[in-house]
């Protein structure tokens, strides 16, 4: 074992996805070390403990696997359990810490920005409840990397991670375990396999796009050997370091063509796909996109015709910037909705305290008392039950929902890459105007609450602040502005805005002219051309 003297580095914070950066970044000199070793040195009795190892595949995957297996080996970790190939889903991993009762867990992802060697990785540590640690924890390995002057590693040869087996390194085992199976075992606990084998059999057609990231494996084993689902309709199931060369964001940018393709009538009865590290997912029936907060609405409605979920859903929880369709259900149900900031970990003390048993966001993730992250291809087959269940299609189940529920019609902009001062500016300016805006008559109605969102965490009474200015109108209406935590070049300026109509109302199949006057205004208010020099966003989700 050496201890190699390093310099440290000012800028590792992690943000709400461990750290992320530009592969370039990772491959100077001890970066990655560092903030290993950072980890590790605020971490109390890892000795002869173990950790769960994998990341999506993407490029610098395995070059930092290796590093990591040896630091470990340095640090005195007992066992490591590393998926084949380096390869574990984001939802893999949280479920393997859990089941095998290990310390925690080092997922190397950078979810679903663009890999390669001119893109993004990243590292998140899982603590052992198997969700991302929490901020306190995160905050001590930022000031530990502003200070650390030395890291430990070990030296012996690059190990095999290609054969499924068990190595002994001295003092340490590295068992290589199949990524999918333990997983799968996990799906069929829950999910009804026979009956949606049954509907895929008698013709339901079903496509999973896997964009050459992590779910490839696990989409072979559960879509085409378990349920039937013929290979052609599951694209792009090889895990690949530059995900083919595209950008494993199956938004509707990235995923455009198919996008255009599934949602006219001519497409399968189902679409789906996930992001870079699987635990995203986007559900597209015939003729009918499902926003990421309808989804979560639909689930919570019908979940209890789900094996896993038969005596239903005690409450959910969904972010501030994640619409209220959720809510609608839950009032109808007399169960209660928590509203957090955006992020996971917020999630992951509710369900470690039984309080909520299914959880969401707008970004394509939802989740449930499964495991402590967001699982898209879970997501995918509770929708498959659901639809098998109710012998509908996916329109079908939309109309009833906005039939019985209403519906929340909710759009996303943002503004990429806008340089940090001027995006600081806007937000600024805008908190500096909240209280004159309070109560303000306005096109759209008046001003109930204009504020920063923050938030009471129930379980530990810590108090966040400062997550995101919202205005809430009279007729329930609602913009939200925040700063994303995960961009990599610049900041991302998101809007969220949000109009319910009731099961009566008007609708349209247009989502823009419902909303129209809530984009005016919100441009209007935060005085977006005047502070990004923008009149379009770069992305409308
Ligand atoms: C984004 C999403 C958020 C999600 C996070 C990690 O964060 O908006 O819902 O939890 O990625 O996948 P943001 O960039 O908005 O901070
Ligand atoms: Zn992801």
């Amino acid at each position: 074992m050496t201890f190699v003297r390093t310099i440290s580095f000012r800028d590792q914070k992690p943000g709400t996805s461990g750290l992320r950066r530009k592969v370039s970044e990772f491959q100077t000199p001890h970066f990655l070390q560092n903030f290993v070793q950072s980890i590790f040195d605020c971490l109390h009795n890892k000795y002869g403990q173990t950790l769960v190892l994998g990341g999506d595949g993407r490029f610098f995957n395995e070059t930092a696997l290796q590093v990591i297996i040896k630091m470990c080996q340095a640090n005195g970790f007992g066992k490591l359990i590393v998926g084949q190939n380096g390869l574990l889903s984001t939802p893999a991993a949280s479920h393997l810490i859990r089941l095998y009762k290990a310390y925690g867990g080092i997922i190397l992802s950078a979810s679903h920005n663009a890999g390669g060697q001119d893109g993004d990785f990243g590292i998140k540590y899982n603590v052992s409840n198997g969700g991302p640690a929490p901020e306190i924890f995160n905050r001590l390995v930022y000031q530990r990397t502003k200070t650390i002057q030395y890291y430990q590693i070990s030296d012996f040869e690059d190990i095999d991670l290609s054969n499924i087996g068990e190595i002994n390194t001295g003092t340490m085992r590295i068992c290589i375990i199949d990524p999918v199976y333990d997983y799968t075992l996990l799906m069929q606990s829950l999910i009804d396999f026979d009956l949606v084998r049954k509907i895929i059999k008698d013709g339901f057609t079903f496509s999973f796009d896997a964009m050459h990231a992590v779910t490839g494996p696990y989409a072979k084993e559960i879509f085409i050997n378990l349920l039937g689902v013929d290979e052609s309709f599951i694209l792009n199931s090889n895990p690949s370091p530059n995900f083919g060369g595209g950008h494993p964001d199956p938004n509707r940018v990235y995923s455009k063509i198919l996008y255009d393709s599934a949602i006219t009538s001519d497409g399968p009865d189902l679409f789906t796909a996930s992001d870079g590290d699987g635990d995203r997912n986007v559900i597209v029936g015939k003729d009918c996109f499902v926003t990421a907060s309808d989804s979560l609405a639909v689930l919570a409605a019908n979940a209890h015709l789900v094996p896993g979920y038969r005596s239903g859903i005690n409450a959910v929880a969904r972010s501030m910037a994640t619409s209220r369709a959720v809510d609608q259900v839950m009032s109808f149900q007399g169960r209660r909705v928590f509203e957090t900031p955006t992020g996971w970990k917020f999630f992951v003390n509710l369900l470690e305290a039984g309080e909520i048993s299914l959880c969401g966001e707008e970004s394509a993730g939802t989740g449930s008392k499964h495991l402590r992250e967001k699982d898209g291809i879970w997501a995918i087959l509770m929708w498959l039950n659901i639809l098998a269940v109710r012998k509908q299609s996916v329109k079908e189940v939309m109309q009833d929902h906005w039939r019985i529920f209403g519906r929340n019609y909710y759009t996303r902009h943002d503004f990429e890459e806008v340089d940090t001062e001027s995006a600081c500016r806007l937000m600024v300016s805008l908190k500096q105007r909240l209280s004159s805006l309070q109560k303000k008559e306005t096109i759209i109605s008046r001003i109930n609450i204009a504020d920063e969102f923050s938030y009471r965490d129930p379980i530990e009474q810590s108090v966040i602040h400062n997550e995101g200015i919202r205005l809430i109108f009279e007729d329930g209406s609602r913009i939200m502005f925040r700063l994303s935590g995960t961009r990599t070049v610049g900041e991302t300026l998101r809007i969220y805005m949000e109009r319910y109509v009731g099961p009566d109302g008007n609708h349209s199949s247009d989502i823009l002219d419902v909303i129209f006057d809530l984009v005016t205004f919100s441009y209007d208010i935060a005085q977006i051309e005047y502070f990004t020099g923008r009149t379009s966003p770069s992305l409308i989700a």
